[in-house]
């Protein structure tokens, strides 16, 4: 329903409504709203609720006097239930003499004042009424407020969650670039390479000379063997980087991931080996498979960044609220500039790389609430620090 009082200013001619059966009652207000001077009050009687709400879904009323005590409706539950039916109207309540509880109820419940019957002359029922028409009139100013504030938030907020997509779509596009960019050019090297080598062993084939070398077939052979391997790394570290699955979890223990992803390393000739796992670690949380390939692409950038005679050490030790696994090589290390990209998608400072390994690392990582660091000295070698939470 409509609002049944237009709230304004204080008028000079109030328009009244009068819910009252009694009619000793009501003729009693009537002559205090007697007019005097420029003073005029338009009241309007009904008798019982059901035709003085009636009457509020009609006609637009300044304030309600309201007894309590009606034919249709009796004490508290007759300023209830106006006040369910017309929100907005300002309403005095009328009880009987020295009744304080059921006004101070029916204030609580939103009445605007209560005035006791008889208690009452016309100076103490027009301020009243005049007091409860300008509370009324604040209280819809502050709700006018309050409504356009929530408006605009409302408003604020569309415009970032827009903002928000457009970003995040722009930067998968952006990401869609550079990594169609960086795939076209590794999957096209070892394509060219197995090219070659296929029209070699192609013509090697046709002259079918006698002095044709058998060791030159497999080495063309070799060739093709390695870069289908490369093409084939470019493809499985995509699709991983593509992955954005959820994680299945469960405890794990981390000597036992460790040891798996040591499992696949085949360790170059020359080069040794610590593990460092304290006994009794706590298990951690996460996903099995997606750990291993952690650690296998770690393990393989330390192999790649050392020569013969170096080491590589897996350090693991609990750190409260995280397991800490330390990977650290005596290779090459990385210099300053190199060290913040290297977490990058693409970014490769290798011939035969694809630049994801690290960057699947992070994400990785990042999915089990982890993180990874590093910290290098050219020359002296690496150290990535992965922790990943404790299983609670
Ligand atoms: N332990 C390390 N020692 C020295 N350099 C490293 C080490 N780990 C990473 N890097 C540097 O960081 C770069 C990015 O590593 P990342 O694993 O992301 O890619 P990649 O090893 O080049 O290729 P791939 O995708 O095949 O793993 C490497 O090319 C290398 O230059
Ligand atoms: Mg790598």
């Amino acid at each position: 329903m409509g609002t049944e009082i237009e709230p304004h200013g204080p008028p000079t001619s109030l328009k009244i409504l009068l819910i009252e059966d009694n009619p000793g009652d009501a003729r009693l207000i009537m002559e205090y709203l007697a007019p005097i001077d420029d003073e005029k009050f338009d009241l309007v009687v009904a008798e019982r609720l059901d035709s003085g709400i009636e009457l509020l879904r009609e006609e637009s009323f300044d304030v309600v006097l309201l007894d309590l005590n009606l034919p249709d409706s009796d004490g508290l539950a007759t300023f209830e239930n106006l006040h369910d039916q017309a929100p907005m109207a300002p309403v005095i309540v009328l009880t009987g003499l020295n009744d304080n509880v059921t006004g101070l109820a029916a204030v609580k419940a939103g009445a605007q004042d209560y005035l006791q019957k008889g208690g009452v002359d016309r100076s103490v029922l027009v301020r009243t009424i005049r007091y409860s028409i300008e509370r009324s009139f604040l209280e819809w100013q502050i709700l006018q407020s309050n409504q356009t504030l929530e408006d605009r938030v409302e408003l604020r907020t569309q415009e970032l969650e827009a903002a928000r997509e457009l970003a995040s779509r722009s930067e998968k596009l952006a990401m869609i670039g550079q990594l169609s960019g960086g795939v076209a050019h590794d999957l096209r090297n070892p394509l060219g390479a197995i090219k070659n080598a296929a029209y070699l062993l192609k013509r090697r084939s046709q002259n079918n000379s006698s002095d044709q070398s058998i060791d030159e077939i497999s080495k063309w052979i070799d060739v093709i063997e390695r870069e289908v391997t490369n093409a084939n790394d470019v493809i499985t570290n995509l699709l991983a980087f593509g992955a954005s699955k959820d994680l299945v979890l469960s405890e794990l223990q981390i000597h036992d991931v460790v040891q798996d992803s040591l499992d696949s390393l085949s360790l170059k000739p020359g080069i040794s080996l610590s593990l460092n796992i304290d006994a009794g670690l706590p298990p951690v949380l996460g996903e099995a498979s997606q750990l291993t390939r952690v650690f296998q692409n770690l393990f393989a950038n330390a192999q790649d960044s050392m020569h013969s005679d170096g080491r590589l050490s897996i350090d693991a030790q609990r750190q409260e609220p995280c397991v800490k696994i330390v990977i650290s090589d005596t290779g090459c290390g990385i210099g300053p500039d190199y060290l913040e990209k290297i977490f990058e998608p693409l970014f490769t400072a290798k011939s035969h790389g694809t630049g994801l390994g690290l960057a699947i690392c992070q994400e990785i990582i990042d999915k089990h609430n982890g993180s990874i660091t590093v910290e290098s000295q050219i020359g002296a070698g690496s150290s990535f620090t992965v922790l990943i939470p404790i299983a609670p």
